[in-house]
């Protein structure tokens, strides 16, 4: 057995992760991933929020457009989380943690008028893609594919649904 092997609580070896990406940069990668998670879990929750209590005439074309978001949203997170573990990291997954790491706020605790929600969704879907965005060049010099693949395709996502949101705002 190598002498390098760490030892787990339970006193078993584990093998040491050499995929071909320093220890430090995994590291990096795993807070900005941990980050995008927050986002994406906060926007999660506000979207399926904004599902049960939007109101007004736009009910039916705001209610089943939220599900959908909402549903997307969820999908969205367990990938990211399954990319901090094969770098090697935990992911968080509590609240607490999620409102320390998250940079979009949480839902208002009264529910805003239609055209608002749609508002916030609009910054909540450009704020995550800030976060995703930032991570880009250390995912790039460090050769993570992976994670360039999952930020590009979360990208897409956020930048096309911020697109559709904002254009209910318009004339
Ligand atoms: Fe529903």
């Amino acid at each position: 057995m190598a002498k390098s092997a760490a030892k787990n609580a339970s006193g078993a070896s584990a093998l040491p992760i050499n995929i071909g990406i320093n220890e430090k940069d995994r590291a990096g990668i795993a807070k900005g991933l941990s980050h995008l998670l927050a986002d994406t879990y906060t926007l999660y929750l506000t979207t399926h929020n904004f599902h049960w209590n939007v109101t007004g005439p736009m009910f039916n074309t705001l209610h089943t457009m939220f599900m959908a978001q909402y549903t997307e949203l969820w999908n969205a997170v367990d990938p990211v989380a399954e990319r901090i573990r094969s770098l090697g990291h935990a992911a968080p997954g509590s609240y607490a943690q999620f409102a320390k790491l998250a940079s979009v706020p949480d839902a208002p605790v009264n529910p805003p008028k239609a055209l608002e929600m749609v508002r916030i969704l609009v910054q909540g879907h450009e704020a995550v893609a800030r976060t995703a965005r930032a991570l880009f060049p250390l995912a790039d010099k460090a050769g993570d594919e992976p994670t360039a693949d999952l930020l590009t395709q979360r990208l897409t996502v956020h930048e096309q649904t911020a697109w559709m949101l904002r254009s209910l705002l318009e004339e």
